[in-house]
């Protein structure tokens, strides 16, 4: 990353930095150290991270940081969604663990065309070498496929396959928040060998993308809390553009 873009990233960590964490973020502490603890330590976990993160570049933005950031978020919307469900404690740690999976592979063909279908055609190759069921497998492929924005979806088989699937798509879309002015902006800018002056001029479409997204959750979580992650990068978005505007 050249010293300009270094420059703007750290200032879009600073403005960021004022901002007070969106409620999915406080609120569901508990749930987010669970994931975090599973992210973390899981050993089945810590081998797939092994075979995939390498793979990564981040181009932009779609790499390490952004499949950990979806990976985590995943595994406690899994978690909160499933709370009320009675659900044998072990079981639950196994969907979050799923939901990991998915959220570690789902980027991984993110240079390709089509990178949806080919991530959950990969995926399944990868997962063939983890202790899963063959409908586990499915589900974490179709969830892959089913990620993308403004893209139709297809129904996922049971509904703890349909619920892997959707806790992935509202993971992937929470980035659409601050995640899209500390991290992924500055990637794509240095990837595209974009200039301050052009930012600026795309900086006004890319705001009214993101705030687009706000009506598409699909879990109740989701549609609750994903709209003030999001309206809290546009936020932050708006210093920063302010920020370009004042300085280049
Ligand atoms: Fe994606
Ligand atoms: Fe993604």
């Amino acid at each position: 990353m050249n010293d300009i873009t270094c420059k703007l990233q750290r200032e879009a960590e600073r403005i960021a930095s004022r901002h007070p964490l969106p409620g999915f973020y406080t609120r569901f502490k508990a749930e987010l150290g669970v994931a975090k603890r599973l992210f973390y330590n899981h050993p089945e976990v810590l081998r797939l991270r092994g075979i995939v993160e390498p793979e990564y570049n981040e181009t932009l933005g779609h790499g390490v940081y952004h499949s950990s950031r979806v990976s985590i978020d995943c595994a406690a919307l899994l978690h909160i969604e499933t709370d009320g469900n009675h659900m044998d404690p072990s079981a639950v740690e196994q969907l979050m663990v799923v939901g990991i999976y998915a959220g570690v592979l789902h980027d991984i063909c993110r240079d390709q065309q089509n990178h949806a279908q080919s991530g959950a055609e990969k995926a399944k190759v990868v997962l063939l070498n983890f202790s899963l069921s063959q409908e586990e497998i499915l589900s974490i492929s179709e969830a892959i496929r089913n990620h993308e924005a403004f893209a139709s979806s297809e129904s996922s088989g049971p509904q703890w396959a349909q619920l892997i699937s959707d806790c992935l798509y509202d993971a992937d879309k929470f980035r659409w928040g601050a995640d899209t002015f500390t991290h992924m902006l500055w990637h794509m800018m240095d990837y595209q060998s974009i200039s301050p002056r052009e930012l600026i001029g795309k900086f006004p479409w890319g705001m009214s993308g993101a705030a687009s997204i706000i009506d598409t959750f699909r879990t109740a979580t989701g549609r609750q809390f994903g709209p003030e992650i999001v309206e809290n990068g546009l936020t932050i978005g708006k210093e920063i553009y302010r920020y370009l505007i004042e300085h280049y």
